[in-house]
């Protein structure tokens, strides 16, 4: 989890820079860095930890250029010291980023094969090498940059500066957000609206792909296929900028798509992608559990958060091999839960502040038990109780609807499962190393599975007419037909009820019409036969199946299904961080085509501190 600041101004900017890394240092402070042009050179001040020791560095070092990038670090790829800090460089190019590089370990091979020497362990440090190869080729700045990060897979927002160009700074963004702020005769590229906000109250949000190429007085924004393009500015108001929507008409669409950003943070405080490990957070709060003596874990949590722990205890029991049950928090505590010292007592809840799983945390701790929390705000009152903190890096979540709240849940418990299971000799380092690749690609992933938006919006105008909406799932995608009838009901007000697909014929074909729409989250895996028939079952009945699978999964349906919507295709033990997606987007479709107010739905609380 990193933040990003870039200035170009006429002053000298050191200063303002590590101003802006103050605001930015709730995303990481493992090391802090800037870079800027003096007399012409590339100079960096970097500093491990938090960012006071950086500020006297930066002071002692009486920086005068008007341009430069910074950065403060959440440690992904490499060590937290002053070597693997930000920004990176190479020849004539520094970098700051924010992100995960998949491809890196690929890029950097051809890179040295190419006689390019790496200082630093990191992703990023690729990147600057790409760039200043396209330079070195007599490549322009820009299409440089347009040539690098069409070779990148995987998620990233950017801000470069470039040794000779002191009226230059470029951005670029995938997966991770990216502002430019406008000011007068000054530029600014921030990692949220909060980092340029101090500075002027004028920002562009660039979009998906987005590459930018900034001069004091002029900008210039490119798509993917590196075509000029206008992209608005939107007036925030200083205050605002914590919270503000963006582009956005809701904070839920908003927060909807920054998933790509709020799971790469997540992934990355528990996998090492050098290493390809999967292991639990090292840090304070951390990692205070010993797995050996853990033989059982009891999840327990409330509405979303319960279904990210339902989905978790699958996980559990099919990769660590560990007995693992979901229980709802004000049930737990009334039902005089039986548990053994060896048990896992795990709390998911994305405020920290529930009552219920409050008192239920308190239930566990009166008896002595392990207890560990995957939570979203880490001063809350839950991460200050349990003994281990298992955090998910979400970022503020304003929608009283959850979403990526909910992925970054599914993100940190599936990392939890795969060390536990690790641990416990269930999961071999093969597998281990598998399940690093593809956590690691869950942020690009997520933002190809944004792109069905278009088409939920267009199946929200029927859905929006239904009475009742039945959501079916299988295995772990149970959870998330859960959640999803959880969304529509939450936001849309239409009554929605999620079952398991075998349960159907015992009971809820009873309600299949052609006026009540079903739902079915069956992405292709051993169980889509099964998942398949009992689509079969519905569409038999003049139900109209909204089928959400991969395109294997898709085409085995045949005609069957009235509509569907394809999710990219991953390791199905993966598929639920997709799957879950179009169900949001579904849910927020439907309320937005009924005039309900998305952010605030009537009887909700974001956070609730009552029993
Ligand atoms: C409230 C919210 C839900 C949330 C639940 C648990 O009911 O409306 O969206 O899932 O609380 O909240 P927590 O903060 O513990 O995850």
């Amino acid at each position: 989890m990193c933040g990003i600041i870039g200035i170009l101004s006429d002053e000298p900017v050191a200063l303002r820079l590590v101003e802006a890394l103050r605001r930015l240092e709730y995303r990481g402070y493992d090391s802090a860095g800037v870079a800027t042009l003096e007399a012409g050179g590339v100079t960096r001040v970097r500093a491990p930890g938090k960012l006071i020791n950086l500020d006297d560095k930066v002071r002692a070092a009486r920086l005068e250029s008007g341009v430069g990038v910074g950065h403060t670090r959440w440690a992904t790829h490499g060590e937290a010291n002053e070597i693997n800090a930000h920004p990176h460089a190479s020849g004539r190019v520094a970098i700051v980023h924010n992100g995960i590089i998949e491809n890196f370990r690929d890029l950097r091979l051809a890179l040295e094969a190419r006689g390019r020497r790496f200082d630093t362990q990191t992703d990023s440090e690729t990147i600057a090498h790409l760039i200043d190869e396209g330079l070195t080729e007599g490549l322009t700045p820009r299409d440089a940059l347009l040539r690098a990060v069409r070779q990148l897979k995987g998620a990233y927002a950017l801000a470069v500066i470039v040794e000779g160009e002191e009226d230059l700074m470029m951005g670029a963004r995938q997966g991770s957000p990216l502002v430019i702020g406008v000011g007068r005769g000054e530029m600014f590229l921030g990692s949220d609206a909060l980092a340029v906000g101090p500075f002027t109250s004028q920002v562009i949000y660039l979009e998906e792909g987005d590459a930018c190429v900034l001069h004091r007085g002029s900008r210039s924004i490119f798509n993917t296929a590196g075509e000029e393009v206008q992209r608005p500015v939107t007036q925030i108001d200083a205050i605002a900028a914590a919270v503000d929507k963006g582009n956005y008409r809701h904070f839920m669409l908003k927060e909807i798509h920054e998933q790509p950003d709020s799971a790469s943070r997540t992934i990355a405080a528990y996998v090492d992608a050098i290493e390809e490990t999967v292991g639990l957070p090292d840090r304070p709060g951390g990692g205070a559990i010993d797995l050996a003596k853990v033989d059982r874990v009891q999840i327990v949590a409330c509405g979303t958060a319960y279904y990210a722990g339902l989905a978790a205890a699958y996980w559990f029991e099919r990769i660590a091999r560990v007995p693992a049950t979901a229980d709802i928090a004000s049930e737990f505590r009334y039902r005089s839960p039986v548990l053994s010292p060896t048990t896992l007592c795990l709390f998911v809840s994305q405020s920290g502040e529930t009552a219920d799983t409050r008192a239920a945390l308190d239930l566990c701790r009166s008896q002595g038990l392990t207890t560990a929390a995957v939570v979203n705000v880490p001063t809350s009152s839950i991460a200050r109780e349990v003994d281990a903190v298992f955090p998910t890096l979400a970022g503020t979540e304003i929608g009283v609807a959850s979403t990526k709240a909910f992925t970054a849940q599914l993100c940190a418990l599936l990392s939890v499962a795969i060390a536990l299971g690790r641990h416990r000799g269930a999961v071999s380092r093969d597998r281990e190393r598998a399940f690093a690749r593809s956590m690691m690609e869950r942020p690009r992933l997520l933002s190809e599975t944004l792109k069905l938006e278009a088409e939920t919006a267009d199946i929200a105008i029927d859905l929006s007419r239904a009475r009742d909406v039945l959501y079916l799932g299988r295995g772990v995608f149970y959870p998330m037909a859960l959640e999803g009838a959880l969304k529509l009901k939450e936001i849309s007000y239409i009554h929605a009820e999620g079952y398991a697909s075998g349960e159907l014929k015992h009971g809820p074909i009873a309600l299949v019409d052609d006026a009540t729409p079903v739902i079915m989250v069956a992405p292709a895996d051993e169980l889509l036969d099964k998942s398949l028939s009992n689509l079969e079952e519905v569409a038999t009945r003049r139900g109209k199946v909204i089928l959400i699978s991969t395109a294997d999964g898709v085409t085995s349906a045949g005609p069957s299904p009235a509509r569907t919507l394809v999710v990219p295709d991953c390791d199905p033990l993966l598929a639920p961080i997709l799957a879950v997606v179009p169900l949001q987007l579904l849910a927020y479709a439907v309320a937005v085509e009924k005039g309900a107010d998305v952010d605030q739905p009537r009887n909700l609380a974001k956070s609730v501190t009552v029993e």
